[in-house]
């Protein structure tokens, strides 16, 4: 025999639970997705805790204590719950070290849990952790950011950054289930309110146009914080992304399109020019736009269609302009352009990137025009920093606290 052609197909399978309160006492949901496969035994857990989360819910550690304690029966802790710092900082190789240690010293075996509570940052490092463990343990995560229900916490990776560049490092690791509790929607600061919402348009402009009519129809009640409309623009978002993931064909993103990705080069770079002082959600919204006005300038929609993204994005509260889009290296090249040549070395030589063709469809693209992308980014800069454009968006009457450096530099009104 001159070759054995190996051939290895493995289904996933976790469940998207969406519920309220799921370390309330009579909620089982938790209970019910670490025992779904009717094992029969107690379980062994491991539970981390976002400390922005921690934080900002009074009682959360308490509440997870109690839930634990009677279920005892079923469900054993490995020691008390872990705090971990919330945001990018996570996402470092110390941490990532340190967490793995931290894993490994609790004895837990390839059929115990980890439950990580928190924003997509902290999922993303412990699940990364947990997923070298033993070559994987079993993760369940509870995304408390509405970045992390919609987007991070329903998909496969895994990341921390290393060297400079945004995760370089990472893991596909489907989750044993994820639990979405509304109720840490409550206490977001507004910018990672807004954050989910760049993401709900990014996968409505490219997938669907009726959630896309939808999001711009609900804009002003998203930005005035009423949380119904954003609990159903959360749940769209992630049937959305799961669907994706289900029947694209290419789960693991073993080819070079990555639809999901929209508006990601320059939000990536974004995020890095700025050190992380621009979140991953705020910059997803300037890369949303700058990619919509490149679309609009190629052709590829229409300017009212392009004049509906932006309007939508910033009625719903996301900035749309941040100086760093404009800044210039010592050649007088755009450093946000370097975002492509990033986008290019992950793919791995050629350059793929989705952009919108007519509202609710897309296509990929392997060639970016520089002078384009710059014409673009003018033009973004004029519209978002305009009174006259300003002042034609619709405002919500709830008045808002601002941080003051985020308001000198942004269009919100
Ligand atoms: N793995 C993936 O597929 C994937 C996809 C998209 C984004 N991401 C990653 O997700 C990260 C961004 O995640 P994010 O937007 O969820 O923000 P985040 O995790 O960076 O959290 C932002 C802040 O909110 C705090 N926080 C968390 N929950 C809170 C709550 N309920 N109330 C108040 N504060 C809370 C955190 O402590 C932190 O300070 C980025 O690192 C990005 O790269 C990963
Ligand atoms: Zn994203």
């Amino acid at each position: 025999v001159k070759k054995i052609l190996q051939k290895i197909l493995v289904p996933y399978e976790y469940p998207v639970v969406f519920t309220r309160s799921v370390f309330a006492p009579r909620n089982d949901d938790l209970l019910a997705a670490m025992d779904r496969l009717n094992e029969g035994r107690r379980h062994r857990v491991s539970v981390y805790v976002d400390a922005g989360a921690a934080r900002s819910r009074r009682g959360l550690l308490r509440d997870i204590g109690t839930w634990f304690s009677a279920r005892r029966k079923r469900l054993e802790l490995a020691g008390p719950p872990r705090i971990v710092p919330g945001g990018e900082a996570v996402k470092s190789e110390r941490r990532l070290l340190s967490l793995t240690r931290d894993l490994a010293a609790q004895k837990l075996c390839r059929h115990s849990f980890v439950v990580i509570v928190g924003g997509g940052a902290v999922l993303d490092a412990v699940g990364l952790a947990a997923s070298l463990v033993h070559r994987g343990l079993r993760v369940v995560r509870v995304p408390t950011t509405a970045l992390g229900q919609c987007d991070s916490g329903v998909g496969v990776k895994t990341a921390v950054n290393l060297a400079g560049a945004k995760n370089l490092i990472g893991t596909f690791a489907p989750p044993f289930a994820v639990i979405n509790d509304e109720q840490f929607l409550e206490t977001l600061p507004d910018r990672e309110w807004s954050g989910a919402i760049a993401e709900a348009f990014k996968v409505a402009i490219i997938k669907s146009a009726p959630f896309f009519n939808e999001l711009c129809r609900s804009a002003v009640r998203l930005k005035a914080r009423d949380l119904r409309v954003l609990a159903r623009v959360v749940r769209r978002c992630a049937e959305l992304h799961l669907d994706h993931i289900r029947t694209g064909g290419d789960p693991f993103e073993l080819g070079r399109a990555r639809p999901l990705d929209f508006g990601h080069w320059a939000a990536h770079k974004l995020e890095m020019m700025s050190g992380f002082r621009i979140s991953h959600g705020e910059a997803v919204a300037a890369g949303v736009a700058l990619d919509s006005i490149y679309a609009s300038l190629r052709g590829w929609i229409t300017k009212p269609e392009c004049g509906r993204v932006l309007r939508g994005l910033a009625e719903s509260g996301c900035v749309l302009w941040y100086p760093e889009l404009a800044r210039r290296d010592r050649g007088g090249k755009l450093e946000i352009l370097r975002g492509l040549e990033d986008f290019r070395e992950h793919l791995g030589g050629e350059l793929c990137v989705t952009y919108p063709r007519g509202i609710g469809r897309r296509h990929e693209v392997h060639e970016v025009r520089a002078t384009l992308v710059a014409k673009a980014i003018l033009r973004l800069k004029r519209t978002a920093l305009s009174d006259s454009w300003k002042r034609g968006l619709r405002a919500c009457r709830a008045v808002f606290v601002v941080d003051r450096d985020l308001r000198a530099r942004s269009n919100v009104v």
